[in-house]
């Protein structure tokens, strides 16, 4: 049994002259919510993108528990995925994607109904279950994209800016999927700029800048070496200090 569920090691990526990931590595043990943070463009969805097998990375390797994704598929079950800005299949209704999304799992048909229906209760898309995503909301979108990514309560979460657009009752349900996930020995990798959103829910936190990882530490540490200081002032200064230290090389 690999003692690291995720294992980012080394991760380069570039689009043409854009360097957007440069020489990152993280591990994700059991029971770590662990925060990507970093600012806008800083290279957060191109980490997850390579993590998930999306993207193949220019130099590096990610293993999920244990196994190296470049060489094998088996992974894909055991990970749940929340895209940046996720793109659904509109001509599909709610329940019609959900239970989709359940089969790619690999679940057996009870398991499908049973996980279907507690996600969309849970989420409140019971009154939409009939509708197209077509014809959804934004905010509402969100939450079959979250749903689809729990089901089957994978051990391991990927969840690219998961409360852009949830309203707090729905941020609060992923909240408490994530912590379940946690509690049953998963591990949850959450990529987002809301730092107060962070500070509440993740133990374990990796600050990158320009595609470069400044810190990865459990979040009690980054505190304590920072004088107990919040994420969000943590982070701001971590931030301008690359900057100031760029413009002073
Ligand atoms: N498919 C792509 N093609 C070209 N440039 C990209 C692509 N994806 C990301 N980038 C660039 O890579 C950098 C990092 O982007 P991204 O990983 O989306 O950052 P973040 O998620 O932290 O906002 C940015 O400069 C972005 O414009
Ligand atoms: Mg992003």
């Amino acid at each position: 049994m690999a003692t690291y569920l995720v294992e980012v090691n080394d991760l380069w990526k570039s689009f043409g002259k854009i360097r957007a990931v440069r020489g990152i590595s993280f591990r994700l043990e059991p029971g770590q919510i662990h925060g990507l943070l970093g600012p806008n463009g800083s290279g957060k969805t191109t980490t997850l993108r390579c993590i998930v097998g999306l993207l193949r990375p220019d130099r590096g390797t990610v293993k999920i528990a244990g196994e190296e994704i470049s060489k094998t598929d088996s992974y894909k079950r055991t990970v749940g995925y929340l895209p940046e800005n996720p793109s659904l299949p509109e001509y599909l209704t709610v329940e019609e994607f959900l239970i989709f999304s359940a089969k790619l799992k690999g679940l057996d048909a009870e398991r499908v109904r049973r996980d279907v229906s507690h996600l969309m209760d849970a989420f409140g898309l019971v009154d939409v279950s009939d509708r197209l995503i077509y014809e959804l909301s934004k905010g509402v979108r969100q939450r079959v994209a979250v749903s689809a990514s729990l089901v089957g309560e994978p051990p391991i979460l990927i969840m690219d800016e998961p409360f852009n657009g949830l309203d707090p009752e729905a941020q609060k349900t992923t909240k408490d999927f994530i912590n379940i996930t946690v509690e049953r020995g998963g591990a949850v990798l959450i990529s987002t700029h809301l730092l107060d959103s962070a500070e509440k829910i993740c133990n374990y936190a990796s600050v990158i800048a320009e595609g470069t990882l400044l810190q990865s530490s459990p979040l009690y540490e980054l505190k304590r070496y920072n004088g107990g200081k919040s994420l969000e002032e943590i982070f701001i200064e971590m931030v301008s200090r690359r900057r100031i230290r760029k413009i002073d090389s």
